[in-house]
């Protein structure tokens, strides 16, 4: 069986589902349930016995000996931490306490238990960590897309807790010998996505006929990668990745947020036109940049192409379609996610005129 940390939030959750209809190896999940994480994006594997979910901290180092000595893992994969930047701004101790403490006390549960293994399963296991290509920082527009060689240069908290925990696990690779495999991915987008995001947060406020706020001039770039292509490349560098490797992910898909945005509102008017009439695009309205906001992320994935032979399998246009659809048909689950925090999160961000 295999031990993932953080498989209730958007992509842990997704990756879990994915695994469970492709294999029947046995998944146990360790999430702490903060406001990111959610057993409604479990709910089609409640009651499988292939699925053993364990509310938990991924820093409480009595459990985590627990969890391992008790189900034996073949691998690691810790998708678990704080992911909002804007959240690491105004408050940056949870993504220390959770990004940095906690992939530490995991790195160390893990050095523990691997170096107690029989030679065979010691031989065979693997820990895989999931990090973010903001790491690398942002890029001018004429710079080539980041490689896994480009230097650290994060500029979050967010983005500077992810790097730490990149480090130290390169540290327990090269000081200890853990089997390790780091992917350093681009954005997400698909199905079970907070809508704390821009994509989710856009498509939950346009059909609640609510302002789309755009944060300065909408012309940062990011790279964005359908969910389940993700999952993909994890289940692949898990299945072939060389230790001590770091592979990056992305979906050869730069695109201003401007962009981005004007798509959603494009399909939202085909799939569901607004009642009052006219595009949604009236809804956009630019606010306050974000502070320290990157510029541009691209990632170059040739490395993980040419040696594992992964690819995406979804273009944008098929995976935005896919993602407006599923929020369509899923109006229980948005409701389910915006609780009273959830309210006082937009509130604090953007302020009443976009909460209301
Ligand atoms: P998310 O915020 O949706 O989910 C995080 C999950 O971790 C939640 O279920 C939460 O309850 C859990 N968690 C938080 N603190 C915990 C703790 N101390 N112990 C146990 N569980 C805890 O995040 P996501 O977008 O699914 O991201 C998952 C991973 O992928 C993160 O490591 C993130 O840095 C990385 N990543 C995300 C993206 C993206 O676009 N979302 C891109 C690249 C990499
Ligand atoms: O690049 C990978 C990273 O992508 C992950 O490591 C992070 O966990 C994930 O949250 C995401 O970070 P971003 O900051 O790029 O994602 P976010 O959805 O918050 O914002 C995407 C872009 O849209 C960014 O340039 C900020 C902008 N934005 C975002 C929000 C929420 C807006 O213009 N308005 C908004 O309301």
């Amino acid at each position: 069986m295999i031990l993932v940390t953080g498989g209730a939030g958007f992509i842990g959750s997704n990756f879990v589902l994915d695994w469970l209809a492709q294999s029947d190896e046995p998944v146990v999940n360790l999430d702490r349930l903060t406001y990111a994480g959610n057993l409604q994006n479990l709910a089609s594997v409640q009651g499988d016995a292939r699925h053993v979910f364990v509310q938990g901290d991924i820093a409480d180092a009595a459990l985590l000996k627990q969890l391992l000595t008790t189900h034996q893992p073949r691998a690691v994969v810790h998708f678990a931490a704080e992911s909002h930047v804007d959240r690491s701004i105004h408050g940056p101790e949870d993504f220390i306490q959770t990004n940095i403490v906690g992939s530490f006390r995991l790195l160390e549960a893990v050095r523990a238990y691997w170096s107690g293994l029989p030679a065979d399963a010691k031989a065979a296991f693997r820990m895989l960590h999931v990090s973010t290509d903001e790491v690398y920082g942002s890029l001018a527009p004429q710079d080539p897309a980041f490689s896994e060689t480009h230097r650290y240069e994060p500029n979050s908290p967010y983005s500077a807790s992810k790097a730490a925990s990149d480090h130290l696990v390169r540290a327990y690779h090269h000081t200890y010998g853990l089997p390790v495999l780091t992917t350093n991915c681009s954005n997400n987008y698909g199905p079970y996505h907070f809508p704390e995001k821009l994509i989710p947060l856009m498509i939950v406020n346009a059909l609640a006929g609510k302002p789309l706020p755009v944060y300065g001039d909408g012309m940062q770039i990011r790279d964005w990668l359908y969910v389940r292509d993700h999952c993909s490349a994890i289940r692949r560098v898990l299945q072939a990745g060389r230790m001590g490797e770091v592979y990056n992910v992305g979906g050869w898909n730069e695109q201003p947020n401007i962009a981005i945005v004007h798509a959603i509102c494009d399909l939202l008017d085909e799939l569901q036109p607004r009642a009052a009439g006219g595009s949604y695009r009236q809804q956009i309205t630019y606010v306050a940049d974000r502070p320290g906001h990157d510029r541009r992320y691209a990632i170059d994935a040739r490395k993980i192409e040419s040696e594992l032979g992964w690819r995406p399998a979804e273009t944008f246009a098929t995976g935005l379609r896919k993602t407006v659809a599923w929020y369509l048909a899923n109006g229980e689950w948005v409701r389910g996610v915006q609780s009273g925090a959830y309210r006082d999160w937009v509130n604090k961000q953007y302020g009443a005129a976009v909460a209301a």
